[in-house]
């Protein structure tokens, strides 16, 4: 959450960092600021909301080489100017953006910083008050800034400027994630390349525990003992066009309508040249050697690692449970003797699964990640990874990563069905193929879902979402989807659930939308309906072709029963989408939200 920008280089850096802010908007979008240091001194600008806005209160008259920037996603204090970012020392002198949570900022504050007058409510300000102490005694910036960050506990990913020195951007990363960006005569400094893409293709990574010297023609890297560190950079491998709408009135329906070539390109990407299944080998050891999959994921990632425990143990015969990566550390479960861990997250920052990640490798268990960010951090500290190949995702709200997600899944259960000997009774490529062009029907059907949504979702404080067996995990994604964007208090349940408790919710016209996939709950889920009917609900089936009845609302393709996840959730994020739309909230950018949740 947060996101950082810096830039020092030989033009003004106003545009740089203002459309770097932009692109990590999805990071946090509550206030933001830059900071700007020329000849005439220091000059900042921070708002509460959106980089818009602070569009409009920077002062275009003034220039500068260097500066860094913040966009917020609030933890210590609420949105306001005071604690926007950047955050100035006392003095003046240091001025500081910060990514992540510093753990004992109490601590130092009592330690170190008696006596000093805060302005914010934020962890962040000691980070720079303590910079701004240690400078008293050490008389040297590099050196107080090594000082302050030893004294830190938490995560963070920093960009430091010292107002008597325009030579230098002093950074600093734990946690959070940070790269360094190489250009021909500047250097940015950015949460992810996105942000300064329009600028160069070609980043450094920055490890924990790192500490970077950036400067207009050279960037060193250290260790916190003052070690340099030879590090040779990469090419960021997405197109700026990919991080653009285009066209589009929303991220959320661009990457709603890329979903088909989402799963075509994964299909390509996971055959060799004769059409046949291809992961890579030491996978497929991890998968044959185990002897029980720990699946810890997050929010929509969560919903799709519980399709994939289906698909792994009836494909695969390999016993899996899924685990709500945030709780997994308090109730650990009984751990078998030769477990996988894996990592599902389309970002792969969230700080949640990260926390599980570092616990289990220091218990020396193997983890594969499933990410649609290769080299992100979930990634490089996992034993594997495999990608989702489903271009950036910029909505907060999930759709193409859920289903990519799915699909990789689908394809390492087919694979080690197949490694382990067992007859699949179909062709996995085949029927993804047949998933991919139900969901192109599915997507041109976007009018005929918006009235749907017109007709049952208009005025609605509430909703429900029930279905059985696969039908109940697409539920829960479907009620998610809903309230994350529209804010209508929507939830996701087991069909035969309802009757335990939550029925006493079900008033006249209360909407329940109930999923029809699963040929052997078929006339179960319907009696549920019947039950909520009789209690003056507004049930909306939305059935699968072959077992659909006259009054259902909506009818998807056929698709193979393991994969109608797929297919089924498609018409849940389009009324997800128009429920939004219609009720004028912010379909992006929802509130109190962020794409990618980098606190614990
Ligand atoms: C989904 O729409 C949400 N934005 C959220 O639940 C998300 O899936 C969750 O935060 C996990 O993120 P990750 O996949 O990047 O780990």
């Amino acid at each position: 959450m947060c996101g950082i920008v810096g830039y020092i280089g030989q033009n003004d850096s106003k545009e740089v960092l203002l459309n770097g802010l932009e692109k990590l908007e999805y990071r946090g979008y509550d206030s933001a600021g830059i900071a700007l240091l020329n000849e005439n001194g220091l000059n900042l600008f921070k708002v509460k909301g959106r980089i818009a806005t602070l569009r409009d209160k920077v002062d275009e008259n003034v220039h500068a080489t260097m500066g860094i920037g913040h966009t917020r996603w609030a933890t210590h204090g609420e949105p306001s100017v005071d604690n926007a970012h950047p955050h100035q020392s006392a003095s003046g002198r240091f001025t500081l953006v910060h990514n992540g949570v510093i753990e004992n900022y109490q601590d130092i504050k009592h330690d170190y910083l008696q006596g000093v007058e805060f302005k914010s409510e934020t962890d962040t300000e000691i980070v720079v008050q303590l910079i701004d102490k240690l400078y008293q005694e050490e008389q040297n910036t590099l050196e107080s800034f090594h000082k302050a960050i030893e004294l830190l506990n938490g995560s963070y990913a920093i960009a430091l400027i010292d107002n008597q020195d325009n030579e230098t951007i002093y950074v600093a990363k734990n946690k959070s994630p940070l790269l360094v960006g190489l250009g021909n005569g500047f250097n940015v400094v950015a949460s992810d390349a996105m942000a300064t893409l329009k600028v160069t293709n070609q980043y450094l990574e920055i490890h924990d525990k790192e500490i970077v010297i950036v400067k207009r023609d050279s960037v060193l890297i250290q260790t916190l003992d003052g070690t340099v560190l030879e590090r040779e950079p990469y090419t960021a491998q997405i197109d700026a066009s990919d991080i653009e709408k285009g066209t589009y009135p929303h991220f959320m329906l661009k990457e709603m309508d890329e979903q088909p070539i989402a799963i075509r390109k994964i299909i390509n990407e996971y055959q060799d040249e004769n059409g046949e299944l291809t992961l890579d080998e030491d996978i497929r050891a991890a998968m044959q050697e185990c002897d029980r999959i720990y699946i810890i994921a997050a929010g929509t990632s969560y919903h799709a690692g519980l399709v994939g425990k289906n698909l792994i143990e009836k494909l695969a015969g390999v016993p899996v449970e899924v685990h709500v990566s945030s709780e997994f550390s308090y109730n650990t479960p009984l751990l078998s003797e030769k477990p996988l861990f894996i990592f599902i997250s389309q970002s792969g920052e969230t700080a949640d699964s990260r926390a599980v990640l570092v616990k289990i490798k220091e218990m020396g268990y193997p983890a594969l990640t499933i990410t649609n960010v290769p080299g992100s951090t979930l990634s490089r500290e996992a034993d594997y990874t495999l990608h989702l190949y489903a271009g950036p995702e910029i909505a907060v709200a999930s759709t193409k990563a859920y289903t990519a997600q799915i699909a990789v899944l689908a394809i390492l259960a087919a694979d080690t069905a197949q490694i382990k000997g067992v007859d699949l009774e179909f062709d996995l490529f085949q029927e993804l193929g047949i998933v991919a062009n139900a969901m192109d029907v599915l997507m041109d059907q976007k009018e005929e879902l918006e009235q749907i949504t017109r007709s049952y979702l208009a005025t609605t404080r509430n909703a429900f979402f029930i279905g059985r067996s696969l039908d109940y995990y697409v539920s829960l994604e479907g009620s998610l989807k809903l309230k994350e964007i529209s804010y209508i208090q929507a939830e996701g349940f087991a069909g035969g659930e309802l009757k335990h408790g939550t029925i006493a919710l079900i008033e006249k016209g209360t909407p329940v939308v109930a999923l029809v996939t699963q040929e052997q709950v078929n006339y179960s889920i319907r009696g549920n309906v019947q039950e909520v009917v009789a209690r003056g609900a507004n049930a909306l089936i939305i059935s699968m072709k072959g077992l659909e009845q006259d009054d259902d609302a909506f009818v998807i393709p056929r698709v193979h029963e393991l994969f109608t996840p797929l297919a089924s959730v498609i018409p849940l994020q389009i009324i997800a989408y128009f429920a939004a739309l219609h009720r004028g909230c912010d379909v992006d950018k929802p509130r109190n939200l962020a794409k990618s949740v980098t606190v614990e």
